[in-house]
């Protein structure tokens, strides 16, 4: 039994099944199927330990507040949440993807000609274009960044890439590698600090089984 209170935060959708065998190998079981339920907050077989179930991109807030200890949320999440209250001690190498720029197939930037960017990843976009030297303007999105292209909102979007199945059916391609992207284990550090031993143990448990898958 975990005998320290613990709370983990996991992202809803598409880490979540696969982030929930990993955390089995740890000897943490829902004591729901957290794929099903509608609960946001779901007890384990330990008594201390529960799981939130929150949005992908609040990960990160759980834990840089401290309302979780631990998290799991992906890369491209934690370069644009940025934090550094947040220890990232492992590469779950899961949900694997790209952080790419894309454009439409016959697009061409034009020298000295400020660049539209459509993005829900607006400081990683930020950060990339400033460091070639590019001048842009950002317009935030929430999802479906293939679209702006398309219509004439952006010149160019910022967004996750995996088969590249979403940017050719919508007549776009991509263009600059910004970063690899799978999914980490994010622990609060001073949740690192007071609850060293329990937390460790759970990230050795956790780094053996993304041995075994690897
Ligand atoms: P939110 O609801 O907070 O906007 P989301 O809709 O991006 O998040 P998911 O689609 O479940 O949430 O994605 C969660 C994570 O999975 C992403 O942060 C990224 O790391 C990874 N991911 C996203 N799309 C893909 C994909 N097509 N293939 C593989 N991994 C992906
Ligand atoms: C993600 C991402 C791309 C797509 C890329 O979208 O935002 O649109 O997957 O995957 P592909 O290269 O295999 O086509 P998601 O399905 O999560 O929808 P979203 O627009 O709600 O983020």
């Amino acid at each position: 039994m975990i005998s320290t209170p613990l709370t983990i935060a996991l992202s809803k959708g598409r880490i979540l099944q696969e982030t929930r065998p990993l955390l089995e190998k740890a000897g943490i079981t829902p004591t729901e199927d957290v794929a099903k339920t509608r609960k946001l907050i779901i007890p384990t077989n330990h008594e201390n330990v529960r799981l939130l179930i929150v949005r992908a991109s609040d990960v990160p807030t759980y834990v840089e507040h401290g309302a979780a200890d631990l998290g799991v949320a992906g890369k491209d999440v934690l370069m644009e949440h940025n934090s550094p209250e947040l220890y990232e001690p492992l590469d779950l190498q899961i949900s694997k993807c790209r952080l790419m720029t894309a454009t439409a197939v016959d697009y061409q930037e034009e020298p000295g000609r400020r660049i539209r960017v459509a993005t829900k990843f607006v400081n990683v976009a930020k950060r990339f274009y400033a460091s070639q030297g590019k001048q842009v303007d950002i317009i935030k999105l929430y999802g479906s960044m293939e679209l702006a292209p398309l219509i004439d909102l952006a010149d160019q979007i910022v967004d996750i890439v995996d088969t590249g199945n979403t940017l050719k059916a919508n007549g776009l391609e991509p263009r600059e590698h910004i970063a690899d992207i799978s999914s980490r284990l994010v622990v609060n550090r001073a949740a690192m600090k007071v609850k060293h031993e329990t937390i460790s143990e759970i990230i050795n448990h956790m780094k053996a089984a993304v041995e075994v898958a690897g």
